[in-house]
């Protein structure tokens, strides 16, 4: 069954970032959040621990890695082991505390743009600086520039934060790119963060291999960072998985300071249990049929509205990657569509400079409001 966004009349009762940023005329598509009621089998899980107040600390030992096993074998086909996992606030602090310790400061790490904004910074907080391996445009799709990657790590990158799949084009990477890479960090010495956080939000037809899956070489050099956030809209109770795929990889993992893991919400723990567990894998199937009509929807409401747009569905996730360079409004569409269409997008230059002249369009919304959106935008282009 799919999962319907809430009205938005509730939607504006919400408190969070994507509904407190604009004032009201706006309509919010920008940030990582979604439209969608939680889950049953979380908010069951939330309710429950406000009724017995069980907002302590986490224990030392949870089942969410038997529980993030178990999703991954279910929807993924692979089985990491549960051994190997220690969790943490968010996969963002997940990413610093692997890569400073994989690199010593000033040594550079390869991203791979247009990629989430924040990767730039969470490789300076690290002590790393930044190298900058854009995506190939196949002028069909964006896959990793392998060429690229490798004459970086020859020059002596240390390692590489992977998107997997990839924010914001919605790319999943193919088992033999992820596999190709592997080979190359193996070869260079050099690690491999991927960040997997959109990875239950990608299409049931579409292929998704793990990066820690791809391969015996990934399995050594690798690491990923996991969550429920995103596709069950957590972000705000704090918990992601940092995995890893070598024995040598779980020492590096065991060795952290227990306050890394710590710092994970109980909460978000709890809800991430929630999330993983057999009892939401309907919800979620739900949730994928709707963005998969909500993608389509998308497409072609911008043929018949803003032909100019350039759009290609993406495979994962909810966030749309959409080239208006054709409407000649600059490196920024996003600007004037916030100022005049009164419709909030993610800036593409954030992205990295092949951001220019893009926007990113958060669909995990209703068919209304997407609609609306996009027909605010056809009006401001005259
Ligand atoms: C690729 C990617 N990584 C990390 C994050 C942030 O995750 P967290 O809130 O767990 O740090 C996001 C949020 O949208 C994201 O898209």
């Amino acid at each position: 069954m799919r999962v319907k966004a809430l009205p938005l009349e509730q939607l504006r009762q919400r408190t969070s970032e994507k509904w407190r940023e604009y004032p009201e005329d706006v309509l919010p598509l920008f940030v990582a959040e979604t439209d969608f009621p939680l889950a049953p089998a979380v908010a069951r899980a939330l309710e429950h621990a406000v009724r017995l107040g069980d907002t302590g600390y986490i224990a030392s030992r949870t089942p969410l890695p038997q529980a993030y096993a178990a999703f991954a074998q279910r929807r993924f086909g692979w089985t990491p082991d549960a051994a190997r996992m220690r969790s943490t606030a968010d996969v963002s602090m997940g990413i610093v505390e692997l890569l400073r310790r994989v690199i010593a400061p000033g040594e550079r790490v390869i991203v791979n743009p247009p990629v989430y904004p924040p990767f730039y910074e969470l490789v300076e907080e690290a002590g790393g600086v930044v190298e900058r391996v854009p995506l190939r445009d196949t002028g069909g799709a964006w896959e990793l520039d392998l060429d690229g990657i490798a004459a970086a790590l020859a020059s002596g990158a240390r390692a590489v934060l992977l998107c997997n799949p990839h924010n914001p084009t919605g790319t999943v990477h193919s088992a033999e790119a992820l596999d190709a890479l592997a080979r190359l960090a193996r070869e260079h010495g050099a690690t491999v963060v991927s960040d997997e956080i959109h990875a239950p939000l990608v299409q049931r037809r579409v292929p998704f291999t793990p990066f820690l899956a791809s391969g015996d070489a990934a399995a050594e050099v690798g690491f990923a960072v996991v969550s429920a956030s995103k596709a069950f809209n957590l972000a705000g109770l704090k918990c992601a998985l940092m995995v890893a795929g070598s024995a040598e990889h779980a020492a590096l993992l065991r060795a952290l300071p227990v306050e890394v893991e710590w710092r994970t919400g109980q909460f978000g723990l709890l809800a991430a249990i929630a999330a993983f567990a057999p009892e939401s894998d309907e919800w979620l199937d739900g949730l994928l049929l709707t963005l998969d009509e909500n993608r389509r929807l998308l497409g072609s409401l911008l043929a018949e509205h803003l032909p100019e747009a350039r759009y290609r569905m993406p495979d994962a996730g909810y966030l749309a990657w959409i080239d208006l360079a054709g409407l000649g409004w600059g490196d920024n569409p996003a600007r004037r569509i916030l100022r005049e269409a009164k419709v909030a997008l993610h800036f593409g230059p954030a992205f990295g400079a092949e951001g220019r002249g893009h926007v990113r369009f958060n669909f995990g919304t209703s068919p209304e409001i997407i609609t609306e959106a996009v027909e605010r935008i056809a009006r401001i282009r005259g």
